[in-house]
């Protein structure tokens, strides 16, 4: 009995997990284990041999059962153990952080302008960037081979060997949007159209690629005070401030008369102030909608007139948030975003409810 129990004891000791020491239980306690053997032999015994066996083999059943339990619970403890080793986790660590974006000022000002100007009863209208020669010069009164459809520095569209239709342009400004108003809506009409343009130029503050936004309002009587008005309402509202404005006669062809429209502001310190001062800054072109173009756009002109305007996105993003260089904007570089991106509550506007 001896040897039994030094040899099960050291066994279950020795024993490399579960299974092991199950395959030790059957062997010793199981039906046929030797120590079940042993048991069923007290039937053959004296009583007094069953006397001093009985109560040993008991014992002996009793020793290996509890140190199976407690290799067991050993085998358990050790796994946890490494597991827990394993499945490490540092609850100081600083968080993951989830990358946010920015909304980008040129998207932001084209909300806000929008916002403005949909308060004061403009929709919104949009056109193709890519677009007929017809609607972005004829129709607006720019004959072939006037001076300013090579002012505009105008991208042609490629064209096939012997097509000899005049090629699609990137538009050159938003002001076809005007015709395709006209066309589509009728008059009166008070439309916007925000969106990006094309023209062959760079430097500090030109883009191949830029932002304006154009309006036009057709009514009975609508003259160039109502665009005066319009045009300061909207620039107060802009820059959260009463900007004072400069009309100065210009020439677009598609308007007559034509105006040139600066908008009040100071130069202290290499920095531009809108809204005081007595420095002045161009910022669009405008007039009363030329009879031509009313016409291209189905609108009689005996009856109706109007006015439109044309400003560039870009440029009042720079001038209301001190953007310097205008290239900037199109370099999709990271920092830049950060430092002039904006997040989505950032400026209240009309449309957000918190102004
Ligand atoms: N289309 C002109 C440009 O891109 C801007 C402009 C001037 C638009 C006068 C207008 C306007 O609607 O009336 O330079």
């Amino acid at each position: 009995m001896d040897d039994l129990r030094t040899r099960y004891l050291g066994e279950i000791a020795g024993a490399a997990d579960e299974v092991a020491l199950e395959r030790l239980r059957v062997a010793a306690l199981g039906k046929k284990g030797e120590v079940s053997l042993r048991m069923r032999e007290l039937g053959g015994m004296t009583p007094e041999e069953r006397q001093v066996a009985g109560p040993a083999l008991n014992g002996l059943k009793d020793e290996i059962n509890a140190a199976i339990a407690a290799k067991k619970a050993a085998l358990e403890d050790a796994a946890l153990d490494a597991r827990l080793k394993e499945e490490w986790l540092d609850v100081t660590l600083p968080g993951r952080r989830r990358a946010r974006g920015s909304v980008h000022p040129v998207s932001q000002v084209t909300e806000e302008v929008t916002a403005v100007l949909a308060d004061m009863g403009f929709a919104v209208a949009e056109g193709p960037q890519i677009e007929s020669d017809w609607y972005n010069f004829d129709a607006l009164n720019i004959p072939d081979h006037h001076p300013a459809r090579t002012e505009m520095d105008t991208f042609y569209m490629a064209q096939a060997e012997g097509d000899n239709r005049p090629p699609h342009v990137l538009r050159t400004h938003t002001s076809p949007v005007q015709i395709r108003a006209m066309q589509e809506r009728g008059a009166p009409l008070r439309v916007i159209c925000p969106g990006r343009v094309y023209r062959a130029d760079y430097d500090q503050t030109h883009t191949p690629m830029f932002h304006q936004v154009e309006g036009i309002a057709i009514d009975r009587d609508i003259s160039m005070a109502n665009l005066k008005w319009v045009l300061e309402e909207f620039f107060s509202a802009f820059f959260g401030t009463t900007v004072k404005t400069r009309f100065r006669a210009s020439h677009f062809p598609f308007t007559e008369p034509s105006a040139e429209v600066d908008i009040q502001c100071s130069w202290e310190g290499g920095t531009v102030k809108v809204g005081q001062g007595d420095g002045w800054l161009e910022v669009l072109g405008s007039g009363m909608v030329h009879p031509k173009v009313l016409e291209a756009g189905g609108i009689d002109s005996s009856k109706w007139q109007g006015f439109a305007f044309g400003i560039g996105i870009d440029r009042l993003a720079m001038l209301k948030y001190g953007i310097p260089d205008l290239r900037a904007f199109f370099d999709s570089d990271l920092r830049w975003l950060r430092h002039y991106g904006f997040a989505p509550l950032d400026v209240p506007t009309l449309h957000g409810g918190l102004q």
